[in-house]
């Protein structure tokens, strides 16, 4: 196959990648990611402070135009993300406590009904867990409103939109040995325990030279997928765009039957929230890159 979408899809899987709705006016974004990729994720447009600027007043006017161009040029869409300590509107920021977490409730339902049967994966939780070698979570209001957030937060999301595949999403939890992966782990191994409905790990896979790709990747995803849920990589970006730390990374997917697919974080290296890591697949100009040429190699079998 000659795109990255159809590629994947050989083996059941997707290629995606982040939209942003202010883009999608220049053509040369425009016809890269509509003939590459088969799935969406809006970059910033359906976060909370951009669905609900005002408590109760939920605006999807961004969000739409990323849905809508998707589901126009036949792709699916990601949903990212529902409850997260960032990217919070001034009102929420303000919350703690029970207050907070009946704000948290009213979002994901007001945010998963707009969506309802029409978003084929939620990234309900971001980025909970600490770096670093503690295995705490992360300090945030929303983990001061109570330990069980998360949980509350996926059962909410269950509620809302049964349809949905609920996915928890984090970084710096590729590498098996550290401990923000183990923490990550206990949490899912618990949640599946107990009934806590979660049925996927994103993967970031943010990699640059502070947090390296390592080649025990692959053991993470299989450990994880091993626990009853699904996997993928949700953001990919590597500092460099090393053809091989590509290729490794597709391969580590292909490999484990349970991982969905694969999702770049941005087009060209311009549209990279790291644009001086030139982490992606394409040059500015929209050309290919050697990276691309890899990844398809890899998608293709190769
Ligand atoms: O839209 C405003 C614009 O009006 C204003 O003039 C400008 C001035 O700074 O800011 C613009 O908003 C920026 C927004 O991106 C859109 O470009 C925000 O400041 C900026 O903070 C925001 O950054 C986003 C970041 O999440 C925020 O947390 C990045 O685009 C986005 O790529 C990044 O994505 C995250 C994932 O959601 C979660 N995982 C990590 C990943 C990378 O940080």
């Amino acid at each position: 196959e000659s795109t990255l979408g159809a590629a994947a899809a050989q083996s059941g899987r997707y290629f995606g990648t982040a939209i942003a709705s202010g883009r999608l006016s220049d053509s040369t974004y425009a016809s890269i990611a509509n003939r590459e990729f088969n799935m969406v994720t809006a970059e910033n447009e359906m976060k909370i402070d951009a669905t609900e600027p005002q408590r109760g007043q939920f605006n999807f006017s961004s969000a739409d135009r990323v849905y809508n161009w998707a589901v126009q040029n036949g792709k699916e869409v990601r949903g990212h993300t529902l409850a997260w300590h960032s990217q919070q509107p001034g009102w929420m920021q303000n919350l703690s406590g029970n207050d907070l977490r009946q704000a948290m409730i009213g979002h994901i339902n007001g945010v998963m009904a707009h969506y309802k049967g029409k978003i084929v994966q939620w990234d309900v939780v971001n980025e909970a867990f600490a770096d670093g070698s503690s295995g705490a979570r992360r300090d945030s209001n929303l983990q001061r409103s109570g330990n069980d957030w998360i949980e509350l937060a996926f059962r909410t999301a269950r509620a809302a939109d049964p349809s949905a595949k609920l996915c928890y999403n984090d970084y710096n939890v590729e590498n098996w040995t550290w401990a923000k992966t183990q923490a990550m782990y206990s949490m899912v191994r618990d949640f599946k325990q107990r009934g806590v409905p979660i049925d996927c790990v994103g993967f970031q896979a943010h990699f640059n030279n502070g947090s390296p790709y390592n080649s025990n990747f692959r053991t993470t995803l299989q450990n994880f997928a091993a626990l009853g849920v699904d996997v993928a990589v949700t953001e990919l970006d590597i500092q460099g765009a090393s053809p091989t730390t590509y290729a490794n990374v597709i391969n580590d997917c292909l490999a484990v039957e349970r991982c969905l697919g694969v999702t770049v974080w941005g087009v060209r290296d311009s549209d990279s929230w790291r644009p001086e890591h030139t982490p992606l697949l394409f040059n500015n100009d929209g050309s290919k890159k050697a990276a691309y040429s890899a990844v398809l190699n890899a998608l293709n079998g190769g």
